[in-house]
Formats: structure tokens, C-alpha cells, sequence
């Protein structure tokens, strides 16, 4: 039996002040529900200081990505050691929102993010995450243009693939995996939960090809994309989805605990 997880990425949101008041209420009710694990994912900045108001909490200190090289002349970057250092646990890795070519949009800025992850740095990152014993958070999903062309389940098995190539199942033990159609990130529009749970039982199906089938029955695959209080428990219901990753919804404080009090 598979402990669900819900995990709040707060993207490039809450200053340090905004970001101690939501830690602050979140512990308030979210503490209730130590059945779930729970995660959220300040930015870099709000990070440590996250870290110490969660110290007696059951709730996990996440990041939302991370570089694959240690140290060294990489403006902007952090590391998967210095996530350790600071005391993370999980890692959202491949976002769409980080995925595509850096500086050269080949997509609308709207459909497509900005800093180029490809499934080869992916793959890197998951590396350096799970060196440092980071539980890692695969993102994967198709586009609208994709999904109209009929392309969601080749994209994700490329994703899928590219991400996973040359880990031995054992390395994979605390990877979880979210599937997250760009279309429905931030717009409101979820996925309908029947077909988030066709594509979550695929990647399932897919991580045991890629890996082993043991692997695949622990992995968490969880829905992201509008997940909001209303529509949460359609999903959790859903016998192949196993949480959330939740943007918008995570940065209100009853929000997100409704979420995770439904999970
Ligand atoms: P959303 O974002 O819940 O605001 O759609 C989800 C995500 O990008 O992880």
C-alpha cells in the first residue's frame, strides 16, 4: 500500500515574510494528518527558513529544482549538495516550466518554459538528486498541441525513458513521479480523472519496463495540473493516482490543508 503524497510548489512566490505566515497556518491544520506525507517547495531563498519553522513539524521541506554538477562557475544554479546541506527531502525535477531550449523559444512562452531542461539533464539531475538521497519528483506531460495530435502517451514514454536510462531499480526506490499535461498547469482546466488515471497507470506501466516491477508497484505517481480543494478527491480516488503536486492551490493556506485532509 502506497503512503499518498501531496506536495505544494509554490513557484516563484512569497517573499520571506509571505512565506513564514502560510508555513506558519499550513502546520496548523495539515499536522492533523500524519497518515499523508506532505511536502512543500519554497524558493531557494525562503528555504532555510522554512526549514526551521518545519522542525517539529511532520510536514517536508522540498525544492523545486536542481543543478547536476556539485560546485563550480554555474551562475544562478544550486546544487542536489547543497539541497542536502540545508536539509531537503524531495525535489521537483523536469517541470515544464524548466523544460525547452534556454533562450531559444521554439514554443509560445505560454505553452512551454524558459530554462532548458532536455530528458538528458533530467536524467543528470535525478542522478545527482538520488546521490544525495533526494527523493526525486519526475514532471512529465504533454502539451495541448501534442495532446490534439494525438502524441501524449509517446511523449511521456520519451520523457519516461530518457529520464530513467541507465538507473537500476534499486537506485529508483524513492522516486515518485508526476504527470502534469501542460495545458492544465495554472489554467484552471484539470485533466478529467479518469484519463490522468489511464496516463498514471501508463507511466506506471512504463517505470517496470524501464526499471523492475517491484519498483514500479512502490513508485508514487501523482496528478498535477488545477488541482484545487473542489476537485481533489476525484483524483485521489483514482486507483493509479496517488497524490498531487499543486501549484496555485498550495499558496493558500486552507486550500492546500483541504487538499491533504481529502488525500
Ligand atoms: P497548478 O500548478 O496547480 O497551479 O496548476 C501545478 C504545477 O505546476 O505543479
Amino acid at each position: 500500500m502506497r503512503t499518498r503524497l501531496v506536495v505544494g510548489n509554490w513557484k516563484m512566490n512569497c517573499t520571506l515574510r509571505e512565506s513564514t505566515a502560510l508555513v506558519e497556518s499550513l502546520m496548523h491544520y495539515v499536522d492533523t494528518r500524519a497518515d499523508v506525507d506532505v511536502a512543500i517547495c519554497p524558493s531557494f531563498v525562503s528555504m532555510a527558513k522554512v526549514r526551521d519553522l518545519l522542525r517539529n513539524s511532520h510536514i517536508k521541506l522540498g525544492a523545486q529544482d536542481a543543478f547536476w554538477d556539485n560546485f563550480g562557475a554555474f551562475t544562478g544554479q544550486v546544487s542536489a549538495a547543497m539541497l542536502y546541506d540545508v536539509g531537503v527531502t524531495y525535489c521537483i525535477v523536469g517541470h515544464s516550466e524548466r523544460r525547452g531550449r534556454f533562450g531559444k523559444l521554439e514554443v509560445p512562452r505560454s505553452t512551454l518554459g524558459y530554462f532548458g531542461d532536455t530528458n538528458e539533464t533530467v536524467n543528470l539531475k535525478l542522478k545527482s538528486l538520488l546521490y544525495y538521497s533526494i527523493n526525486p519528483i519526475l514532471c512529465v506531460g504533454e502539451t495541448l498541441s501534442e495532446r490534439e495530435e494525438g502524441q501524449t502517451d509517446a511523449v511521456i514514454e520519451a520523457q519516461i525513458r530518457g529520464a530513467l536510462a541507465g538507473f537500476d531499480a534499486a537506485e529508483l526506490a524513492f522516486l515518485s513521479v508526476a504527470y502534469e499535461p501542460v495545458w492544465a498547469i495554472g489554467t484552471g482546466h484539470a485533466c478529467d480523472p479518469d484519463e490522468a488515471d489511464r496516463v498514471c497507470g501508463m507511466i506506471r506501466n512504463l517505470v517496470a519496463e524501464s526499471t523492475e516491477d517491484w519498483l514500479a508497484d512502490d513508485v508514487r505517481v501523482l496528478y498535477g495540473g488545477s488541482v484545487k480543494r473542489e476537485n481533489a478527491g476525484e483524483f485521489f480516488r483514482r486507483p493509479n493516482i496517488d497524490g498531487g503536486l499543486v501549484g496555485g492551490a498550495s499558496l493558500d493556506a486552507k486550500d492546500f490543508s483541504l487538499i491533504v485532509l481529502g488525500a
